[in-house]
C-alpha cells in the first residue's frame, strides 16, 4: 500500500528521500511526493505516476534542506492526482504530513474545521490531519500531536514536519506499521525496512500510541500520555530482498499475515464502526434501487469467482436477492436471460483483484451492452474494470504481489457481506438493530483472523508430517463447498499437488473410487445446520482408508483420529473466511515443503489480460 520515508540529519535529504521511495515501489502506488524543510518553509514536489515522473519534475536542482518526508500513495480517498498526493500541508503551510492508514472520522472532522473557516485543497482523509495540526498548533509539535491524535479514529502511521522546527522530524503510529531508523548523527522513519536498509540496520518498531521526536542527535519516543517510552532497537540482518518482504520469506506469507489489516481497512471504509452504521455514501444501492432489484449476476475468474460464489450465497441468504455467480469466460459467450422489469431490476457485478482480467472485463462490457447497470469490486484504483463500471467498490487490501490471491479474496467476501447486509436492511429484511449487531460481529473479524494466524505453526507441522501426501480432496457443503473450491485451487496452484473440491454429498456418486490410504480428505465444516451431514461424509471416506482433517467446528459424531483446525465462536456467514485462512496457510506450507517457487508458480501470471 502507501509507503513512507523521512529523514533528519546534517546533509541535504531530497535525493535520499527519492531513493527511499524507489525502494518502496514494490508496494504499488499511483503517485509520489516529497517535502523538504528549509529556512523559508517547505519545498514540496508531487507527481502522478512513477517516481521517475517526480524526479523529472524536480529536475537537477533538488531542494536544499536537512529534514524531509516522502510518500508513495496508493489511492483510497480521492483519485490519484497531485492535489490528493502526499505530503499534505495545512492551509498556512506550517505543517506537512505523510500518512499511511485511514482516518475513519475524517468527514466529521473536516466539516468541523470547515465551519471554523479552514479551507481544504484535497479530497483525502490525510489532509484533515495536517489541517488539525495547523489549527491546534501550540508552538510545539509534540504537544500539538498529543492534543490532536486522540481526535482521530482509525489507523495511521504519520510523518510530520513543523516549519518552525526545521531540524526535527515527528512521527506517530496507531495500527499501521512505522519504523524509526537510528543512524550516526541522522535518523529516519519508514513504513518498511526496505527503504532504510542501505542507511542503517538499527531500527525501532513503534508501538500503537507512540509519538517519536527525531533530531540529528537521536530519537525520543513518547507514549500517548507524553511520558518517555524506552523502545529497544532491533538489528535487522535481512538482505534488501527480504526487507521488501518485511522479513517474511515470501510475499504470499506476508499477504496472508496482512489479512487482519486488510479486513480492518476495508471495513473502516464502508462501515462507521463507532456508530455501527454502513456509510451510505459508499454503497451502490439506494432504497428504491434495492427494492427494484430482481437479480444480481456476478462474474469473475479463479479466486475472484469463488468470492463471487460466496457473494451469491450471502446475497440470497441475508438479503433475499436472487443472485447468480458466473465464470466470466463462460458468461461472455453464453445465453443471458434478463428477468424483465425496469432498468434497476437486473444488475451486473464484476469481481477482480487486478481490475484488468480480460474475461471479466469482456463480461462487464457484455452486461453493459445488454443494458445492465454494472458494479465492480476492484483492488486497484483506476484499473480498466473500475473505470468502465458504472459504480466501483474498492477492496482496500493493498497491493497483492504474490501470484496466488489471498488478502484480496477475504476483502472481496467482506464486501459482499456488507453489501448483503445493506440490501437486507434497505429491503426491510432486517431491522436497524439487527444490522448493528451484524456490524459489531464484522468488527470482531480482524481479531478472529489474527487468532487463526497465531496458529500457523500447527499448519506448518501438519504440512511437514504430510509432505508425502499424493492427493487431497476438500469436501464441504453450501458455503463450505465454496471454501473447498478455493482451498483446492490455492493448494494446487502453489504446491502443484493434485487437489480437488467436491460437494461433500456428491463424492459417493463416483469420485469416492479414488479414495485410498494415501488420500488426505480435508473437510470444511463451519455451518451449524449441516455439520452432522458433513461429518457423515467424513465417516464414508474414513471407511475407505482416507486420513482426515477437519477445518471447522468440532462436535459430537466427528470421526476419531481426525486432525482439527478449529473455527469457533464466529457468525456462520463469517466462519468461511477463517477456514480460508487455514487453507491458504496449508497451501503455503505445503509448497514450502515441496520447494516450489511460491510467489511465482509455474505457468501463472498475476494479471491475466488475455482471453
Ligand atoms: C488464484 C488467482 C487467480 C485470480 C484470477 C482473477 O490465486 O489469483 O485465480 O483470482 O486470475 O484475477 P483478478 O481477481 O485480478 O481478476
Amino acid at each position: 500500500m502507501c509507503g513512507i520515508i523521512g529523514f533528519t540529519g546534517a546533509r541535504d535529504c531530497a535525493e535520499l528521500l527519492i531513493r527511499g521511495l524507489e525502494q518502496l515501489e514494490y508496494r504499488g502506488y499511483d503517485s509520489a511526493g516529497i517535502a523538504v524543510a528549509g529556512a523559508d518553509g517547505f519545498a514540496v514536489c508531487k507527481a502522478v505516476g512513477r517516481i521517475a515522473n517526480l524526479r523529472e519534475k524536480l529536475g537537477a536542482a533538488l531542494p536544499a534542506g536537512h529534514t524531509g518526508i516522502g510518500h508513495t500513495r496508493w489511492a483510497t480517498h480521492g483519485r490519484p492526482s497531485e492535489e490528493n498526493c502526499h505530503p499534505h500541508l495545512d492551509e498556512k503551510g506550517r505543517v506537512a504530513v505523510v500518512h499511511n492508514g485511514i482516518i475513519e472520522n475524517y468527514l466529521a472532522l473536516k466539516a468541523r474545521l470547515e465551519e471554523a473557516g479552514v479551507r481544504f485543497s484535497s479530497e483525502t482523509d490525510t489532509e484533515v490531519v495536517a489541517q488539525l495540526l495547523g489549527y491546534y498548533y501550540t508552538g510545539d509539535m509534540k504537544q500539538t500531536l498529543l492534543k490532536v491524535l486522540p481526535m482521530l479514529e482509525g489507523s495511521f502511521a504519520l510523518g510530520v514536519l513543523d516549519a518552525n522546527a526545521p531540524d526535527a522530524l515527528y512521527c506517530a503510529r496507531r495500527h499501521s506499521p512505522l519504523l524509526v531508523g537510528l543512524g550516526r548523527g541522522e535518523q529516519y522513519i519508514a513504513s518498511d525496512a526496505a527503504a532504510l536498509i542501505e542507511h542503517t540496520r538499527e531500527m525501532i518498531t513503534l508501538e500503537d500510541g507512540d509519538i517519536g521526536v527525531l533530531t540529528a542527535a537521536g530519537a525520543a519516543i513518547y507514549g500517548p500520555d507524553g511520558a518517555p517510552r524506552a523502545r529497544a532497537p532491533m538489528h535487522v540482518s535481512w538482505d534488501a530482498g527480504a526487507a521488501r518482504k518485511n522479513g517474511y520469506p515470501h510475499f504470499m506469507l506476508k499477504e496472508i499475515c496482512e489479512q487482519p489489516q486488510a479486513l480492518r481497512d476495508t471495513l473502516a471504509h464502508y462501515v462507521d464502526l463507532e456508530r455501527l452504521e454502513i456509510r451510505r455514501e459508499q454503497m451502490p444501492f439506494d432504497r428504491q434501487q434495492a427494492l427494484a432489484l430482481k437479480e444480481l449476476t456476478i462474474a469473475a475468474c479463479g479466486t475472484a469467482y469463488h468470492a463471487g460464489m460466496m457473494g451469491r450465497a450471502l446475497l440470497e441468504n441475508i438479503a433475499g436477492v436472487r443472485a447468480r455467480a458466473e465464470i466470466a469466460s463462460e458468461y461472455r459467450y453464453g445465453p443471458v436471460i434478463l428477468p424483465g422489469g425496469g432498468p434497476d431490476s437486473a444488475v451486473f457485478l464484476a469481481v477482480s483483484q487486478s481490475g484488468e482480467t480480460a474475461d471479466t472485463l469482456a463480461a462487464l462490457r457484455r452486461a453493459k451492452g445488454l443494458g445492465m447497470r454494472a458494479i465492480a469490486f476492484s483492488n486497484v484504483i483506476g484499473a480498466s474494470i473500475a473505470r468502465e463500471a458504472d459504480t466501483v467498490m474498492y477492496t482496500l487490501a493493498g497491493p497483492e504481489i504474490a501470484v496466488a490471491s489471498t488478502k484480496a479474496y477475504l476483502t472481496q467476501v467482506l464486501l459482499f457481506e456488507i453489501l448483503a447486509l445493506d440490501l437486507a436492511h434497505l429491503r426491510g429484511r432486517i431491522t436497524g438493530e439487527a444490522l448493528k449487531q451484524r456490524l459489531a460481529q464484522l468488527a470482531a473479524l480482524p481479531g478472529q483472523a489474527q487468532a487463526v494466524l497465531n496458529r500457523k505453526e500447527m499448519v506448518l507441522n501438519f504440512a511437514k508430517r504430510n509432505r508425502a501426501c499424493r492427493d487431497v480432496f476438500f469436501i464441504g457443503r453450501l458455503t463450505d463447498y465454496t471454501t473447498s473450491l478455493e482451498a483446492a485451487l490455492k493448494l494446487k496452484e502453489v504446491s502443484y499437488l493434485h487437489s480437488e473440491a467436491y460437494a461433500a454429498g456428491e463424492l459417493k456418486h463416483g469420485t469416492i473410487a479414488l479414495i485410498d490410504e494415501e488420500t488426505l480428505v480435508a473437510a470444511i465444516a463451519t455451518q451449524p445446520e449441516i455439520l452432522q451431514k458433513t461429518y457423515a461424509n467424513m465417516q464414508e471416506v474414513k471407511a475407505r482408508g482416507a486420513y482426515l482433517l477437519l477445518i471447522g467446528t468440532p462436535g459430537a459424531n466427528l470421526p476419531e483420529d481426525c486432525e482439527v483446525w478449529p473455527v469457533e465462536g464466529v457468525h456462520p456467514t463469517l466462519a468461511p473466511l477463517l477456514a480460508t485462512i487455514y487453507a491458504q496457510l496449508l497451501a503455503y506450507y505445503t509448497a514450502l515443503m515441496h520447494g516450489c517457487d511460491i510467489d511465482k508458480p509455474r505457468n501463472l501470471a498475476k494479471s491475466v489480460t488475455v482471453e
